[in-house]
C-alpha cells in the first residue's frame, strides 16, 4: 500500500481536472461569519492545495499558515494561493506558541490522522488558537464509513486511502475532556458524501 502522502502526490497531479468537485462555499461562510476578528492568523490544517479555505481567508485580509506532508500538494498551494506560508509536515509534529491563532480548520484531512492520535491533536490545537478562537473540521462517521467506528482503507478515486474515526458520542467527549466548547455539529452532504462538520470554541472572549 502506499503512504498518504504518497497518494496526494499523486492526486496533485490531476488535482486541476477536480478542481471544484466540492462547493464549500456554505460551509466556509458560515463559519467565517462566527468569527469574531474582522482579520486575523489561520492555522490550515492539511491545506492540500490552499483552496479553498486558505484561499477565502487570504482573500478577506488574514494571514494564513497552512500544513501539509504532500509536498506536491505544498507546490499547487504555491501556485494558487502563494500568500499563504506553508510548513511541510505531519500535523501531528506541528510546534507554535500558545494562542497564536484566531482559527484553526482541518477541512477532509483529520479523517485520515489515527483515531488514537486525535486527543493528543486536540490538547495542540487548543493550546495554539487564541481564547475565543475557533477550531472547524469534517469528522468521518457511519456516513461516510457504514460503521460505528473504523479504522482501516477505503477507495478514493482509485486509491486505497487510510482512515479513522470513533463514535460521534466518543468525539464529544474528547472535545470536552480538551476543554472545546461544541458550537456545531452538522452532517453535510457536499459531492455526494456526508460528513459531520464540527466547530468548536476555546472558551474566552475574541481580542
Ligand atoms: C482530501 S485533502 C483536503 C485538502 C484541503 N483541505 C481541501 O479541503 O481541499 C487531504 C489533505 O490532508 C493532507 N493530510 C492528511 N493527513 C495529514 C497529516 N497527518 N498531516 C498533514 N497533512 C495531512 C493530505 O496530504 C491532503 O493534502
Amino acid at each position: 500500500l502506499k503512504t498518504l502522502p504518497e497518494i496526494y502526490d499523486g492526486f496533485a497531479a490531476t488535482y486541476d481536472q477536480n478542481r471544484n468537485l466540492f462547493d464549500m462555499t456554505d460551509v466556509i461562510r458560515n463559519f467565517f461569519s462566527g468569527l469574531g476578528t474582522g482579520s486575523g492568523h489561520l492555522l490550515d490544517l492539511g491545506c492540500g492545495a490552499g483552496e479553498p479555505f486558505a484561499r477565502f481567508f487570504i482573500e478577506h485580509g488574514w494571514q494564513v499558515t497552512g500544513v501539509d506532508f504532500s509536498r506536491q500538494m505544498l507546490e499547487l498551494a504555491a501556485r494558487y494561493v502563494p500568500q499563504m506560508q506553508s510548513v511541510f509536515s505531519d500535523m501531528r509534529d506541528i510546534h507554535f506558541k500558545p494562542n497564536q491563532f484566531d482559527a484553526i480548520t482541518a477541512v477532509y484531512s483529520l479523517f485520515h490522522v489515527p483515531r488514537a492520535d486525535h486527543r493528543a491533536l486536540f490538547d495542540r490545537i487548543f493550546r495554539f488558537l487564541k481564547p475565543g478562537g475557533r477550531f472547524l473540521f469534517t469528522y468521518a462517521t457511519k456516513q461516510y464509513t457504514g460503521q460505528d467506528t473504523f479504522e482501516g482503507y477505503m477507495d478514493f478515486m482509485g486509491e486505497q486511502l487510510f482512515y479513522s474515526h470513533k463514535t460521534p458520542q466518543e468525539l464529544h467527549a474528547d472535545l470536552k475532556d480538551t476543554g472545546f466548547l461544541i458550537l456545531a455539529d452538522i452532517y453535510r452532504n457536499i459531492g455526494s458524501e456526508t460528513f459531520l462538520w464540527i466547530t468548536a470554541g476555546k472558551p474566552g472572549e475574541t481580542t
